[in-house]
């Protein structure tokens, strides 16, 4: 294991940082798995053992993870500690543990806010919570953070887009909208097994599915806020397929139902 070396930026010193995962379930690996193969992260990963299939799987694919029994032995070994196990689990959890004024705690728990953290991991100051998604794995995809955290920027950012957020008011905007996932794979998914029904092969329906959201995600990261509102429109041919799509779903009340949807989700999370 190395020793940290004193250097007078974070990105020179992540090189060295140790970071410590408590909690190796899908978001926990997809996380460490990014940061390593994507992220060029160098430091030592520790990871509690919880998990077993995962974390040995780790261990076995970086020779800079090791496994750790003890979650006390990971906090205690880490400058980063991240936090990726349940909401219902996180005040046993911490509580459980002493933490360090110096360290960082970065919890990706998407509920619990920053007073309960900074309540349960006292006397640690430097607390964060994130929102990554699955796709970290592959290094890309928005990481919000709130705080911003300046000492983490370099880290992160090798994984995705650093979304800094000033408040938790901001950071539950943007939590109700990381509930647009599986929406998102569904309408994927119906396109495809629809094309499927009505004759492809399910591999030439996959690939169109998949290939066309995937250029149409790409083709929004270029608009400025006034443009995305208006792609649905500017995309159509008067009269034409996509119309009779847009409208026959504004008409049902789909997109009136999905906000609704993002209504509950905020109501649930402010409850926190
Ligand atoms: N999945 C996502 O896309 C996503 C995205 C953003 C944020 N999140 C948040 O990330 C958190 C984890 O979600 P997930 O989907 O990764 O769930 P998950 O797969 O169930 O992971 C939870 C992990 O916590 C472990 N764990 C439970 N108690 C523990 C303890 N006392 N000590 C150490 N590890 C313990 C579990 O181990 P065992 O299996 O051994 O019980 C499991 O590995 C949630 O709070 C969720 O809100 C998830």
């Amino acid at each position: 294991m190395k020793e940290p070396l004193i250097f007078c930026s974070y990105q020179a010193k992540e090189i060295f940082m140790k970071l410590g995962l408590i909690g190796t379930g899908i978001i926990g690996e997809a996380f460490i798995r990014g940061l390593l193969t994507k992220g060029t992260f160098e430091g030592d990963v520790f990871v509690s053992t919880r998990s077993e299939s995962r974390s040995t799987r780790l261990a076995k694919d970086f020779n800079q993870v090791s496994v750790f029994e003890q979650n006390q032995d990971i906090v205690n070994q880490s400058e980063i500690v991240i936090l990726a196990v349940l909401p219902e689990q996180v005040e046993d959890v911490i509580r459980g543990l002493t933490f360090r004024a110096d360290q960082i705690l970065l919890s990706i728990v998407s509920s619990i806010t920053l007073k309960s953290l900074a309540d349960w991991a006292h006397p640690c100051e430097k607390i964060f919570r994130g929102i990554p998604l699955p796709p970290i794995e592959k290094g890309i995809g928005p990481f919000p953070i709130c705080p911003p955290a300046p000492e983490l920027e370099s880290l992160l950012s090798k994984v995705g887009t650093v979304v800094s957020l000033e408040n938790e008011d901001q950071f539950l905007s943007v939590a109700v909208g990381s509930a647009m996932m599986a929406m998102f794979y569904e309408v994927v998914a119906t396109t495809a097994s629809y094309m499927e029904e009505t004759g492809l092969p399910a591999t030439s329906a996959a690939q169109y599915a998949s290939s066309m959201m995937h250029a149409l995600a790409d083709s929004t990261l270029d608009a400025d806020p006034a443009e995305l509102q208006s792609l649905s429109e500017t995309c159509l041919t008067p009269g034409g397929l996509n119309e009779q799509v847009l409208f026959g779903l504004r008409k049902s009340g789909w997109y009136d139902s999905l906000r609704g949807e993002m209504d509950g989700i905020k109501n649930r999370l402010s409850k926190y």
